[in-house]
């Protein structure tokens, strides 16, 4: 990153490495490469930012929903309604009608009531609505707690021990056509063997459906697939490989059905970096606070999941032109580095070592490509976040010069 052409801009603002997310895509594609019944969905919800829709869609991936805004954000950016499927326990009828209208790949469904409703909507605008039905599996991930999503005491899709019945209930309702069942256990999963138990718990599912002679077209295992937050230099781009296999060695699909993801995270996470500048330093008698521009409104990860970003003070590294591990102890201080909301969880960080920081030195809040701009608020009436990707940026900056 090139401090001199991201100096004079105003902050905060979200930076994107557009380049970064292509090397990521390409990465994913040449993992699918070797699993032509793989499909990847990407799950707008982690980011909807037009410069991220336009890579995505470049690289051919389909898209995971969650809101009738999200499904017109991304047909809006040129997505096709037969890529896209439609998940959340609480949609409101004006957005299953819109996912209706436009015929949709799949309503991913979590209730009897919510399947009743889609039933009903899709008989009085005649159209047949496509449905894979969310099935809670009981299993736990390694994760925050909240990001856990597949435990039997989580709100999210059906009881597994109900799954049968459901589905023979789908088949009495008119207008409906099923095509598979769909799982997400959590985020931000670095364990592998999560995946493993969810292919397992998925395995037997299949076979008790085998017995009752119930086959369907998709099994659908939703994303969750981490990042490394605390080295996104030296690992930028995930270990598709090896989410991929974790799959592909332990779940046993039937003959032509494909497999489905949802990943969100590990496509733009490490792709976004929020700039930031330091208002103040603070010196208490127990902490050293670097008061920034940015706060919880532009990230909320740190104080809603204790989440930690790795933060780096590009103004003095890049000034003494040294990297992170050649900074001698004098030129180093452990700081606490806040945001300027009225809230005390409005930290970024809490005891890291950065190079003696000043007053407008500008820092990067690393890996926020996912769950940042999407979560952004106007709390304290504060303005959202602008966003640039690296290019932009230089391009504004040659042509102001
Ligand atoms: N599919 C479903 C049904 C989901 O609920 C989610 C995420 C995804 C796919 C994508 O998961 P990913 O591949 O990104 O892990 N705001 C939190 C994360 C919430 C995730 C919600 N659901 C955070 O900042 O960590």
């Amino acid at each position: 990153m090139n401090i001199d052409n991201i100096q004079g801009t105003r902050t905060p603002f979200y930076l994107y490495d557009t380049d970064l997310l292509r090397t990521t895509l390409a990465a994913l594609q040449a993992e699918l490469h070797h699993h032509p019944n793989y499909v990847v969905h990407y799950a707008v919800k982690a980011n909807a930012n037009p410069c991220i829709l336009r890579e995505i869609k470049a690289a051919g991936l389909g898209i995971d929903c969650v809101s009738g805004g999200e499904i017109r954000t991304v047909l809006d950016a040129g997505f096709r309604p037969e890529q896209i499927v439609f998940a959340g326990v609480g949609k409101a009828d004006w957005e299953i009608q819109l996912g209706l209208d436009h015929g949709i790949f799949a309503f991913n469904v979590e209730s009897v009531p919510e399947l009743e409703v889609i039933s009903h909507l899709a008989q009085q605008s005649k159209k047949t609505a496509n449905i894979c039905l969310r099935i809670n599996p009981n299993v736990g991930a390694h994760t925050h707690e909240l990001i856990s999503t597949g435990r039997a005491e989580d709100k999210f899709g059906i009881d597994m021990r109900d799954m049968a019945d459901v589905i023979r209930l789908c088949h009495t309702l008119p207008h409906l056509r099923l095509r598979g069942l769909h799982f997400h256990i959590g985020s931000q999963i670095l364990d592998m063997d999560d995946f493993v138990q969810l292919a397992e718990r998925i395995n037997e599912l299949q076979a008790e459906l085998a017995r009752q002679g119930v086959a369907v077209e998709v099994i659908n295992v939703g994303g969750g697939l981490g990042i490394d937050y605390d080295q996104p230099n030296e690992n930028p781009v995930p270990d598709f490989r090896s989410f991929f296999n974790a799959y592909a060695q332990h779940l046993h699909l039937l003959p032509g059905q494909e497999l489905h993801f949802e990943l969100g995270r590990a496509i733009v996470g490490q792709c976004g970096s929020l700039l930031t500048r330091v208002l103040y330093v603070k010196e208490g008698h127990e902490q050293r606070f670097v008061i920034v521009d940015a706060g919880m409104t532009e990230l909320i990860r740190p104080a809603l999941y204790q989440a930690q970003h790795k933060i780096e003070n590009i103004t003095q590294t890049q000034n003494l032109r040294l990297t992170d591990w050649q900074f001698l102890d004098a030129d180093t201080a452990l700081y606490d580095v806040v945001g300027p909301i009225c809230e005390s969880s409005d930290v970024f960080a809490r005891d890291i070592t950065l190079p003696l920081t000043r007053r407008g030195d500008l820092l990067a809040i690393r890996s926020a490509g996912a769950y940042g701009e999407t979560m952004a608020s106007c709390y304290n009436c504060r303005p959202l976040p602008a966003t640039y990707t690296i290019e932009e940026l230089s391009s504004t900056l040659d042509d102001e010069a």
